[in-house]
């Protein structure tokens, strides 16, 4: 089934199943390979985008869910001001050791800025709760954001 998608602003027509998750039709489709596949479950939030400006898990919203928003990736995420603040923030201090993770959650942490630019620690580990890393970068995560935060 022929489905157009709102991907960073661009309208992207795929031919796909409509049951397909976004995770999957970013990377196999459109090419778009920064969101990254870690549980399938909804669980690890590795394959967190922007739905109109909230932060998803792409492995758990169809295409055809998908169809009626506005996606935004990690690979546009810094042409909002939000995004930009954190993705500066985020090179400045280091915070990636493996980096696999990272992508999910720099865009929950723009979410989260864009919602609420001046988020105290709960804000945070309530925004950032559902984003795991085995690395246990953690502690440079909350300090990025408070950084972006200003
Ligand atoms: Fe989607 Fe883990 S891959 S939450």
């Amino acid at each position: 089934m022929t489905i157009t998608l709102n991907i960073n602003g661009q309208a992207r027509t795929i031919d796909a199943d409509p049951e397909k998750p976004l995770l999957w039709a970013l990377r196999e489709d459109l090419g778009l390979r920064g969101t990254k596949f870690g549980c399938g479950a909804g669980l690890c939030g590795a394959c967190t985008v922007h739905a109109d400006g909230a932060a998803i898990r792409s492995c758990q919203t169809t295409i055809a869910d998908a169809a009626a928003m506005k996606i935004v990736t990690i690979e546009a995420v810094a042409t909002t001001d939000a995004g930009r603040r954190v993705t500066d923030a985020w090179i400045a201090l280091d915070v990636p050791q493996c980096g696999y993770c990272q992508a999910g959650q720099i865009m929950s942490a723009t979410a989260l800025l864009a919602a609420t630019p001046h988020p105290g620690d709960e804000d945070i580990d309530g925004a950032m709760a559902g984003n795991l890393c085995r690395c246990s970068t953690y502690l440079r995560i909350r300090a990025a954001i408070r950084q972006a935060a200003g």
